[in-house]
């Protein structure tokens, strides 16, 4: 079977560095908030092409919980999110107090500035774009509508590590933005991880303090803080994958565009890439009219497939239960969850392995 992905490849490739330093920080006797997270701070910042600044915490999903709550967001603030997005998003928001407030995509997947404005209301404090897939989101129009109606923009990088808007990299387009380092990510450590990332200072000391039970220094608590905090592992395996991060985009890039290139079924449909932005592959993502019927052809293939994902947030039973939505409201989120696939995609994949799942895909007759 070939996987949908397979982390022990991207490590394999690696395998001597991170051992050298996962025996280097075990060696060090000091495990949580050190000198590995102090320069992994320093180096993604400066990675992200510098004058920002990063406060590792313990996932993504705290890193949108701090942030938004660092950049000012109180009970009861609306937040204007995708309706394509993950729950972890609406999650952050939600459990800082904030409402989310959902917009239709666009044919790219992304958040569509068009509809932004439609959905402001006089509590509406931010819009939230998640870069779904790996793809930037088209961010000029979203900034303009925000600077217009004095509004923050967050952005969601869990997907968009690297990812380019008109040569800058997506997490430095507004007030604060977010990134997951979970494994399965693009920049993706070994366990859990994730990051927040402002041009504004004062927004990552204040989610440094709510990392650390609202400490600004020892034994001194200024804010009711959590435990969020990145360890000195995580942080050390992430600096050795840093510095080998654009080889590994090109791995996946590699694979994207023999897809591309050589997938010929008009049965499926392939991903495109927005003016200005280069797709970095997260998720290789095609639509096809009978999803499962073509999941399931794969599958009996020896190719796995996934769905990222079958349920829009807004239909989770938790967010039915807690706003009443249903099926029908977002049309355009529903036609999308409803024939999206995506395809094998991973740190590393053999020609071989390549050509298989492009023989298979066009091999499917519906
Ligand atoms: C878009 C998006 N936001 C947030 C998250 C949450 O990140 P984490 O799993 O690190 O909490 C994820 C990943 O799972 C994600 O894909």
């Amino acid at each position: 079977m070939i996987p949908i992905n397979d982390l022990s490849r991207g490590y394999n490739i690696y395998r001597d560095e991170y051992e050298e330093m996962a025996v280097e920080v075990l060696r060090s006797g000091w495990y949580v908030l050190g000198k590995q997270v102090t320069e992994f701070e320093k180096e993604y910042a400066e990675a992200l092409g510098g004058g920002c600044y990063c406060a590792g915490v313990d996932n993504g999903l705290d890193a949108i919980l701090l942030g938004v709550k660092a950049a000012g967001i109180e009970p009861g603030d609306e937040v204007i999110v995708q309706a394509n997005g993950y729950i972890a998003t609406m999650l952050g928001v939600m459990q800082a107090g904030g409402v989310p407030v959902f917009v239709e995509p666009d044919e790219y997947y992304q958040l569509d500035a068009a509809n932004i404005e439609a959905a402001i209301t006089p509590k509406t404090k931010a819009v939230l774009v998640t870069h779904l897939y790996g793809l930037a989101t088209r961010m000029k129009p979203v900034m303009e509508i925000c600077r217009k109606h004095g509004l923050m923009l967050f952005e969601d990088c869990a997907q968009s590590h690297f990812a380019p808007y008109k040569g800058t990299y997506t997490g430095l387009f507004g007030t604060v933005s977010f990134f997951s380092f979970y494994p399965t990510k693009n920049f993706g450590g070994f366990g859990d991880g994730g990051g927040v990332v402002s041009k504004d200072q004062a927004i990552v000391e204040r989610v440094k303090v709510l990392r650390n039970y609202g400490s600004d220094y020892r034994y001194h608590n200024i804010a009711m803080g959590y435990n969020d905090r990145l360890d000195e592992l995580q942080a050390g395996l992430l600096r050795v994958k840093l510095r080998h991060i654009k080889d590994l985009l090109a791995n996946r890039d590699h694979i994207a565009q023999r897809y591309l290139k050589e997938i010929k079924n008009p049965l499926v449909k392939l991903p495109e890439t927005t003016e200005g932005c280069v797709h970095t592959w997260y998720q290789f993502v095609v639509r096809v009219e009978d999803q499962e019927g073509f999941r399931s052809f794969l599958s009996e293939r020896d190719v796995a497939t996934d769905i990222a994902w079958k349920t829009p947030p807004y239909l989770q039973p938790v967010m039915v239960e807690k706003f009443g939505y249903k099926r029908g409201d977002y049309p355009k989120t529903e036609a999308i969850c409803d024939t999206i696939v995506s395809l094998p995609m991973m740190d590393y994949m053999e020609e071989e392995e390549i050509q298989k799942v492009i023989d298979e895909v066009n091999s499917y007759e519906g």
